[in-house]
């Protein structure tokens, strides 16, 4: 049950969401984040059924961190070229600071949904939890990223 502001709640997701919502968790544990200490975890679905996992992985040159989503979605595209990624479930941890709202996308990883969406022309629905049991759901990086760039400029 979604509320007008796609919020939810953990237990109110059919069993496959909260499948890709557990991958994800469990992907944290394995996030290298000795810099930041923010621990985030992803997962996608693909078309054939597949799910696939990524964390951030940080790096003493700073710029060079790589987000978690983006771990995930590369390891997706590298992997399953040919298979649409259908959701993409994002969660994060703080152990400095309990996050008690889902944890946001940031604008990078936005830009390389929306570049996924383009490539398999179909959405992406967006999973996004934090430490509490609330969820928000998006059916399309475009409700994130309106307006974005794309390859229709070039
Ligand atoms: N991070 C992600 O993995 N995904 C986001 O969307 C936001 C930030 C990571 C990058 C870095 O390792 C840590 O969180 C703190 O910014």
């Amino acid at each position: 049950m979604r509320n007008s502001l796609n919020q939810s709640q953990y237990s109110q997701l059919n069993l496959l969401d909260q499948a890709l919502v557990d991958k994800a968790v469990a992907m944290t544990d394995t996030a290298y984040a000795p810099y930041s200490g923010f621990l985030v975890g992803a997962a996608v679905q693909l078309n054939n059924g597949v799910v696939l996992g990524g964390c951030n992985q940080e790096n003493a040159s700073y710029p060079l961190c790589m987000c978690g989503e983006r771990v995930a979605l590369y390891n997706a595209a590298a992997n399953y070229p040919h298979q649409s990624v259908v959701s993409l479930a994002i969660v994060a941890r703080n152990p400095r600071k309990k996050l008690t709202q889902p944890v946001s996308p940031c604008g990078a990883c936005r830009q390389v949904i929306a570049e996924y969406e383009s490539r398999y022309g179909s959405d992406i629905r967006i999973i996004l939890k934090g430490e509490t049991d609330d969820v928000i759901i998006f059916d399309t990086i475009k409700e994130l990223l309106p307006y974005g760039f794309d390859s229709t400029f070039l």
